[in-house]
């Protein structure tokens, strides 16, 4: 669903928590902490999606109601292909999204197109992530629902990038705003804190996409209360 659509044409503040292949958030581990995340967003009224594992997502859609995207799905349909992730299996397993490109699984333009086309073609919201203003240009004009500026140097850092790099997150607003109104812009790499949510939120952000801040953090309810501050 696009962030302009969403509780009846209000926009939301939208955080994504990405599991990747962390430890602590792999198998059981992504169960428990989708259900931390479902308990924050019903006690905040914040809107939270989980993207864990690929093999992770039906355990996870099954034991929460939040949103639960996969982290990456393959252009490909049904038939002669091994090794793939299709939108029809993730969607099957639960999922009602997808992350795009993301900058540990980047693809070409060709293969980006056919991932947001099989995205499309089974209803999953999409977010294509980009690693500056010319890409998050070019993400635009395929109009995904949500594209994510991440610059790659500052993800697991720790360093905000609404704070390091205020102008990345500026300029990729105006790039899709001149190009897309309808499409979110979400921002990240090392957002952890309530402050770096509400210093992308000002830059025009509509969200934010995080990682090692909640999911290796001592106290992941902690963190994450922390961070929904800042909506
Ligand atoms: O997908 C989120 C991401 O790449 C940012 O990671 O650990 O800097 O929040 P992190």
């Amino acid at each position: 669903m696009r962030w302009s659509q969403s509780l009846g044409g209000m926009a939301l503040t939208l955080i994504v928590l990405n599991f990747k292949t962390y430890r602590e958030a792999t198998g059981d581990s992504a169960v428990a902490l989708s259900k931390i995340c479902e308990s924050i967003a019903s006690e905040y009224g914040v809107d939270i999606a989980v993207a864990p594992q690929a093999a992770d997502i039906r355990a996870v859609a099954s034991a929460v109601s939040i949103p639960v995207y996969a982290q990456h799905v393959d252009g490909v349909g049904f038939g002669s292909f091994t090794g793939h992730i299709t939108a029809a299996s993730v969607k099957a397993a639960g999922a009602s999204g997808s992350l795009i490109n993301h900058s540990e699984r980047r693809l070409r333009l060709a293969d980006i197109e056919a991932s947001l086309r099989a995205c499309r073609s089974e209803g999953l919201t999409s977010i294509i992530c980009t690693n500056n203003v010319a890409t998050t240009r070019a993400a635009a004009a395929l109009r995904p629902d949500y594209v994510a500026v991440e610059p790659p140097e500052l993800i697991g850092s720790g360093i905000p990038v609404s704070k390091a790099d205020p102008e990345v997150v500026r300029g990729s607003v105006e790039a899709v705003r001149a190009i897309e109104k309808d499409v979110g812009v979400l921002c990240g790499a090392g957002i952890t804190h309530g402050d770096d949510l509400r210093a992308a939120i000002e830059l025009g952000a509509v969200g934010v996409l995080l990682a090692s801040g909640i999911v290796k953090a001592k106290d992941q309810r902690k963190a994450l209360e922390d961070l929904v501050t800042g909506v």
